[in-house]
Formats: C-alpha cells, structure tokens, sequence
C-alpha cells in the first residue's frame, strides 16, 4: 500500500478549491493508500490569526474533514502542533535547505517576499511542510496545484539529505487530480480561489447555504461573446464554471461545454450540481459541530498514532546528521 501524506490550513472557511483541489481526493486514497492528514496549525501562525480564532478554525477544520468523509478507522487525522517532531525535523531540513531556493518560491514572492517586515516563518513555510512530509516516508502528496513547486522543494531536500547522510527518507510525489487542481475565483477568474485574498463573491465556502451558492454562480464573471466552449486561455470565467461543473460531476469539462447554448442554463446547472455533492457534507457537518468532545477525542486518538511514526522518522534523521542519542 503506498503512504499518503497531505495537510490543509486551519486558516478560515475552506472552499471549493480546498474541495475538489484535495480533500475529496482525500477521502479517495484513504480506501487504497496508508493516509495521514494533518491539520496544520503551525503554517497558519504565518498569517496573523487570532489565537482563539486558530483554536477554533483548527476544530472546525476537523469538523469539515470528517463531513468531507475521512474515517479515523481508515485514516490517521491529526494536528500539526500535537506531533513535536515536525519542528524538530524542521530543523535539520533548513540546515539542508539554501536561502536561493526558499526566495524561489512563488507563494513566498506572492505574500511580500521582498519586506523587511515579512515573518522568517513565511519565509521557511515550505521547510516545514517537508518535514509534515517527510517525516511520514510518504510516497504520494495528493495537492492542488498551487503546491507544485513546494512539492518539488521537498523533492530536492530529500535528495540532497540522502545523498549527504545516507538513505534515510522517502522521495515522495505530488498527486495532482485532472479536474479541480486550479479553481479560480469567480469574480476575478485569472487567480485562484484563496482562504487569503478577501474576495467574498468570487470565493464559496464548502458549508455555504444553497441560496448563497446560487448567488455566487449567477454572479460569476463569464465574458461577452456568449459562446459556450472549454477555453482556459481566453475564457477563464466560463472555463472555470465549466470545471466545477465536471468536478461536481464526474465529468469532462470539454465535453459538458456541448451541452449548452447559453451561459445563464450552465450556470444554473453548475449550482445544482456544487449545491448536490456538498450536501452530505453540510449534514454531517451539523452532526459533528453538535458533538465537538468526540472530534476532539478523534483528534487525540490520531496525534498518538502519527506520533509514533514521526518518532521512528525523526530519530533515523537525527542520528544520520549525528546527533547524540540521549543516554
Ligand atoms: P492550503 O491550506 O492553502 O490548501 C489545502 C489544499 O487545498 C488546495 N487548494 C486548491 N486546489 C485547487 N484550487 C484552489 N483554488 C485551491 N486552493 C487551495 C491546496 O493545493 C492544498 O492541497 N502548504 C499547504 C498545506 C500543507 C501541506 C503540507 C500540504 C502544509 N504541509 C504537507 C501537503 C503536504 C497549504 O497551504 O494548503
């Protein structure tokens, strides 16, 4: 069976780019892979979140996972900060790691790379997502394609620090879906859906109401030549629209693109079907949010498992660089 290993912010209301970009992939692997997923509180202490806010989306993020279809029995889900050798394997990695290649990266640029004001952890943020992975032998990172190039970062890393110490980590891969890698914003439909950038129509959150969701897609940017067709590059509204719809629906956005003459008919279609596959999602999110001791319990249970795989990892590595071993 390979590992899996991915982690989600508990940075606000996860959206459909969360969704269909990884979670829903999420809950596919657990059936054929050995899953960890970590709900990483730590990265989110790189943006300026109040503490009881971090407490609070770090639950309802366990919440909306569980909804989503994660099952402990499947499934190791756990919290970042309650598995130590995160950070401390964090360590050993920015010692492997260069400067050159962490101003490299692009969500690092993005967010203010450039300021004297930017926190270190922005700035080491990919580091420490090597080690979530790492620390885990992981074979395959199921992620959006926003996190291509933190995945090729961690590929390096790995490489470079086996090379130096010895076999000691597994190289993993990103596992990229065909539909739903990139969802855009449905107001400005040339950048990603984001959790960051404040963009309150063009983003939808997974536990959204019915109504709020239709809104959303009637008011969805499309463009003015009032052709229906799948074309990324100069229709990315309408491309856009017609991903979630194969997304929802387990179809082919070209393909779907032929079914319609007019945009007002995909749009409806495109609220039904987002409104159909998060339904399951938003009872069972009731249910949980009503009994939040039991997620927490979950929770527990799953820190002590990830523990002891993360233990095993860190110790390998610390000896390998030639760290004492504790007397
Ligand atoms: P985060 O919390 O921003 O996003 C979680 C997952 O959602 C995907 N995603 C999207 N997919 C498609 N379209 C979008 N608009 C969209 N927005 C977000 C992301 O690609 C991601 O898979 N650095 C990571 C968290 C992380 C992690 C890890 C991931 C920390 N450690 C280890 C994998 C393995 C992040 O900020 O994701």
């Amino acid at each position: 069976m390979p590992r899996v290993l991915s982690g989600i912010q508990p940075s606000g209301d996860l959206h459909l780019g969360n969704y269909f970009g990884a979670v829903r992939n999420w809950v596919a692997d657990q059936e054929r892979a050995d899953a960890f997923y970590c709900i990483v509180d730590l990265h989110a202490l790189t943006t300026s979140i109040e503490p009881g806010q971090l407490r609070r989306q770090t639950v309802d993020a366990a919440c909306v996972l569980l909804a989503a279809g994660l099952d402990p029995n499947q499934c190791t889900l756990f919290v970042q900060s309650h598995v130590p050798a995160h950070q401390q394997l964090t360590w050993l990695l920015e010692c492997t790691a260069t400067v050159g290649e962490l101003r490299r990266m692009t969500q690092f640029k993005d967010k203010g790379g450039g300021q004297e004001t930017v926190r270190v952890g922005l700035f080491t943020y990919p580091v420490l997502m090597a080690a979530d992975i790492l620390l885990y032998n992981a074979d395959q990172v199921p992620v959006g394609d926003d996190q291509r190039q933190h995945l090729e970062l961690t590929r390096e890393i790995a490489i470079r620090f086996n090379n130096r110490y010895g076999g000691v980590f597994t190289v993993p891969e990103a596992t990229i879906p065909k539909v739903g890698a990139r969802v855009m914003d449905l107001q400005h439909p040339e950048r990603k859906m984001s959790k960051s950038v404040s963009s309150p129509l063009g983003t939808v959150g997974i536990l959204e109401a019915p109504e709020e969701i239709e809104r959303k897609i009637k008011k969805a940017v499309t463009d003015t030549d009032g052709e229906v067709r799948y074309d990324p590059e100069s229709k990315p509204g309408l491309a856009n629209l017609l991903s979630l719809l194969a997304a929802s629906t387990d179809g082919r956005p070209e393909q779907l693109a032929e079914n319609y003459d007019r945009y007002g008919d995909l749009k409806k279609d495109v609220a039904a079907a987002l409104i159909e596959a998060l339904r399951p999602l938003r009872e069972r999110y009731a249910e949980l949010d009503a009994d939040r001791g039991e997620v927490l319990r979950l929770l527990g249970l799953g820190a002590v498992q990830a523990r002891e795989v993360a233990n095993e990892t860190y110790a390998r590595a610390a000896d390998a660089v030639g760290l004492l071993a504790e007397p």
